[in-house]
């Protein structure tokens, strides 16, 4: 399985995904790394694992289309099976995830369809939920709406605050995410009339 993994900022998801393919338990290749910011570590996680790491900056684009042509024709370049959006924070344009359905999926810090957008500890904290988590989804034009893939549950503790809960949460997402990606790599996950198929099952 060749990915492309986009990634603006720390990239630990990213390298839980490299170190899954290093040592043999995910049957992938990352074929490229992209990142809207030039700062992003995730590049730099990317080089030291000798993956060809490149930052477009939406500065200097006229608009998000045009930023998307640019950074999506580079994607294209490297000729992935499955496009990875692992904390990659800015919106997508529809007619780029149009063309693209079924081959681009998105770690989402929640258990959707619950805490779409920013700030999900902080909303699942506010609405006093018991339980919380990440989500692995499709990407779709809706933003977080895509059909969900995979789920990882924590518990939320009376004593949590945003960052405590982020860190559980985090601690969960990596090992998801490589699991989803290890369904991918098998053949076993399938997008067919916007229904997620697992062993050629509907979930
Ligand atoms: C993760 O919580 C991911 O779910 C969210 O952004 C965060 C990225 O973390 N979309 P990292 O850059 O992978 O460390």
């Amino acid at each position: 399985l060749r990915l492309a993994v986009l990634a603006s900022g720390r990239g630990s998801n990213l390298q839980a995904i490299l170190d899954a393919v290093a040592c043999g338990r995910l049957d992938a290749r990352i074929a490229g790394v992209f990142s809207d910011r030039r700062s992003s570590q995730a590049l730099e996680r990317a080089r030291e694992a000798g993956v060809p790491a490149t930052a477009v900056s939406p500065k200097g684009f006229a608009s998000r289309a045009l930023f998307d042509e640019h950074l999506f024709s580079l994607v294209d370049a490297v000729h992935p099976d499955l496009i990875v959006c692992a904390g990659y924070m800015r919106l997508i344009s529809d007619a780029i995830v149009a063309t693209r359905t079924g081959r681009m999926i998105n770690i989402h810090p929640s258990l959707l369809p619950a805490f779409k957008g920013l700030h999900t500890h902080e909303q699942a904290l506010q609405a006093g939920s018991t339980e919380h988590g990440a989500s692995v989804h499709y990407v779709t034009p809706e933003l977080d709406g895509g059909p969900v893939i995979a789920q990882a549950r924590v518990p939320v503790q009376a004593d949590d605050d945003a960052a405590r809960l982020g860190t559980r949460v985090l601690d969960r997402e990596h090992p998801l995410l490589v699991a989803t990606l290890q369904l991918f790599a098998s053949g076993r996950a399938s997008l067919i009339d916007n229904r997620v198929y697992l062993d050629g099952q509907p979930l």
